[in-house]
């Protein structure tokens, strides 16, 4: 008998889930700027704003992020640094839309997102937020500065600084081939979660020498590049 009624309520029981969204694909916020987190659902019939519930939290530690219910935003139990930049479409809720809008986008923000929705009926969905930031147009220095002679052993010092998430480095000499000598990229986090990164190339100078330091942040698909030539004799 058990063996019978088991499957036939987990299936009502699925049937009567909210038919709920949010994007499959993470979404991607500029570092400062704000964005919305999609969220919407599909309710059957006509309901008002009281029969509305929402609550945003982080997928991982089931920290508030933004509450509704009651007619009102609940943000009592709001988790540490999202106080004043959260938001719902209060006017959207009655069309089905639960998206959360978060201002001010910072590093730690980055992570996975669980929006539930009740009205009658009750679902909830996970999106993962990600974050970037461009990188500054990186600059070379050389050590040493003078007195270059060909054969020399010669450091080359790329640095931008201000991205996110790390840039994938390349050095490449003046025909586009790429440099395998002795490369050591370092990466820094500045109080904000925003990386400095740091390349040093080392080679045997030969004359008229080209480098190209190249930066390329995955999450935009943005490069920033410096062109340096050494001459000096
Ligand atoms: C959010 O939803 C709106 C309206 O459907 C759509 O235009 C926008 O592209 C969506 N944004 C994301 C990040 O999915
Ligand atoms: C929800 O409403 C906001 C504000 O109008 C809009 O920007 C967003 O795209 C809407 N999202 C969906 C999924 O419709
Ligand atoms: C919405 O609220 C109004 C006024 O309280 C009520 O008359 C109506 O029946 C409610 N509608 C639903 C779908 O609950
Ligand atoms: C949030 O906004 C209120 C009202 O503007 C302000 O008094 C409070 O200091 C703000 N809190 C934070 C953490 O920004
Ligand atoms: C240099 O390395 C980058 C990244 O590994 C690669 O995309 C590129 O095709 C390489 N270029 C040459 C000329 O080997
Ligand atoms: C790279 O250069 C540094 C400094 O010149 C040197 O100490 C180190 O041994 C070199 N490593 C390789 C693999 O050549
Ligand atoms: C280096 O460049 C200078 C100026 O372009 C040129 O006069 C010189 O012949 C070059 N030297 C070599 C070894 O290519």
């Amino acid at each position: 008998m058990l063996a019978l009624l088991l499957p036939a309520m987990l299936a009502v029981h699925a049937m009567a889930k909210l038919d709920l969204q949010v994007p499959d694909q993470p979404v991607v916020a500029l570092h400062g700027n704000d964005v919305t987190l999609n969220c919407s659902f599909n309710q059957a019939g006509s309901f008002n704003l009281s029969d509305v519930s929402v609550f945003w939290q982080l997928t991982d530690t089931k920290r508030s992020v933004h509450g509704f219910w009651m007619e009102q935003d609940q943000l009592t139990e709001q988790a540490e640094g999202y106080t004043n930049r959260t938001s719902l479409f209060p006017a959207e809720l009655t069309k089905g839309n639960a998206s959360l809008l978060l201002q001010r986008v910072v590093v730690a923000d980055e992570g996975s997102y669980t929006c539930f929705v009740r009205v009658q009926e009750y679902n909830s969905a996970a999106l993962l937020l990600q974050v970037a930031a461009p990188y500054s147009k990186p600059e070379v220095t050389l050590e040493p500065e003078s007195n270059l002679r060909p054969g020399d052993e010669l450091a080359l010092t790329c640095v931008a600084y201000g991205g996110y998430p790390k840039a994938n480095v390349i050095w490449q000499d003046g025909s586009g081939q790429n440099l395998t000598d002795n490369i050591t990229t370092s990466v820094v986090a500045n109080e904000q979660g925003l990386f400095t990164m740091t390349s040093v190339l080392t080679v045997m100078l030969e004359p008229n020498s080209s480098f190209n330091c190249r930066l390329i942040n995955p999450l935009l698909s943005e490069e920033r590049s410096i062109f340096v030539t050494v001459t000096g004799w």
